[in-house]
């Protein structure tokens, strides 16, 4: 993720935390038929392996996917237990995870605990923090495939169980929708698009993804998908190829992924022209976008909370001050009111002077 962003979201956020509040971001959710590429998606946009993908039903409980930046720790002489930098930890079980491969096992297996070995879906999500110094504060969510037909365990009515379970997310008007499809399946029968529409008809908060390009029958591409002459949407559709299953199979890394990519859509006849407004690169880049975007919506509302905020450490600050006249061992509380209250309008002339538009 883009480093600037993540600097002035922590700014604004560790501003808001020492002031007693929170900066809402935004979440973001995958949408799609099963096997589209979901997960794939999530997984690159995170940068590290460590969601189960595959062939069929494989994400069967919604992964609520935390991401909390941490600062690189100062290396410590006298301790002797290493430091990581990025690690994982469930809501379910008090341990740290620093191997991201133990991290997808213990996944599938809280999947299997509570959604059984045989295709069942279950509406309890997975909790995971990932910590890490290379990311922004932002929440992903997993979800399980949109499908027809009921298999294994699965109740005779899981579609309709299914896109309630989607529906619950993606409704919020505080989420980004990351619509999947498939490029080797027609577009007009594209589950997700029909599901984004519902929750957002104008399209303000749904990002078009085309995977498996990779796949598309020789001799056809989707330039017109892509270029928006089929389907329109405000921010676009963006295509991608993640890893093949064969890729997934001989433990292909992300770095060659992301290369080949970029080599598949310089080098296509059809793409060749449009390269530089494709890939997961781009995606990533069109996310932070959007989410520069919802924080310039939100810096107005923002700015009118920290006014309020100084305002009461401002009165506090007087009490305290007439206190300290009287020789009161509050001095120190108030002279950390008064950073406080600088800080905050130091805070608020910043803001005011930040160029968040990256357009
Ligand atoms: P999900 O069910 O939507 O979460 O999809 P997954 O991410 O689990 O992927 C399903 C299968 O499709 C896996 O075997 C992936 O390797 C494969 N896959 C996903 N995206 C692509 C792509 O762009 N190209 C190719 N060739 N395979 C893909
Ligand atoms: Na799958
Ligand atoms: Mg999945």
């Amino acid at each position: 993720m883009d480093a600037d962003l993540i600097k002035l979201v922590n700014k604004l956020q560790d501003t808001f935390a020492n002031l007693g509040g929170e900066l809402d971001m935004p979440q973001l959710a995958v949408v799609g038929s099963q096997s589209a590429g979901k997960s794939s998606v999530l997984e690159t946009i995170v940068g590290r392996d460590f969601l189960p993908r595959g062939q069929g039903i494989v994400t069967r409980r919604p992964l609520v996917l935390q991401l909390i930046h941490t600062p690189i720790p100062e290396p410590d002489a006298t301790n002797s237990t290493p430091s990581y930098t990025e690690w994982g930890q469930f809501l379910h079980i008090d341990k740290r995870f620093t191997d991201f491969n133990e991290i997808r096992k213990e996944i599938e297996q809280e999947t299997y605990r509570v959604a059984g070995q045989n295709k069942g879906i279950s509406k309890l999500p997975i909790h995971l923090r990932i910590y890490s110094p290379n990311v922004l504060d932002l929440t992903l969510v997993d979800l399980p495939g949109l499908t027809k037909i009921p298999v294994g365990d699965q109740p005779s009515d899981i579609e309709r169980q299914i896109r309630s379970l989607v529906l619950d997310y993606i409704s919020k008007p505080n989420c980004v929708i990351l619509a999947v499809s498939a490029a080797n399946v027609d577009l007009a029968n594209s589950e997700s698009l029909k599901l984004a529409r519902s929750v957002d008809p104008q399209g303000r908060r749904t990002i078009g993804v085309l995977t498996k390009l990779d796949l598309m029958d020789a001799g056809t591409n989707a330039l017109d998908i892509l270029t928006g002459r089929v389907y329109p949407l405000k921010l676009g559709f963006i295509g991608v190829v993640n890893r093949s299953q064969q890729d997934i199979n001989s433990e292909k890394n992300l770095q060659d992924a992301l290369s080949s990519e970029e080599e598949f859509f310089k080098s296509h006849h059809a793409y060749r022209n449009i390269a530089h407004k494709n890939g997961t690169r781009y995606l990533a880049r069109t996310l932070n976008q959007v989410l520069m975007n919802h924080i310039r919506d939100k810096l107005p509302d923002m700015k009118a909370r920290l006014n309020t905020l100084m305002g009461q450490a401002q009165q506090e600050l007087n009490a305290f001050g007439d206190a300290a006249v009287y020789g009161d061992s509050n001095q120190q509380g108030s002279l950390i009111l008064r950073l406080m209250t600088q800080f905050a309008r130091d805070f608020v002339a910043s803001i005011e002077g930040t160029s968040v538009d990256i357009s």
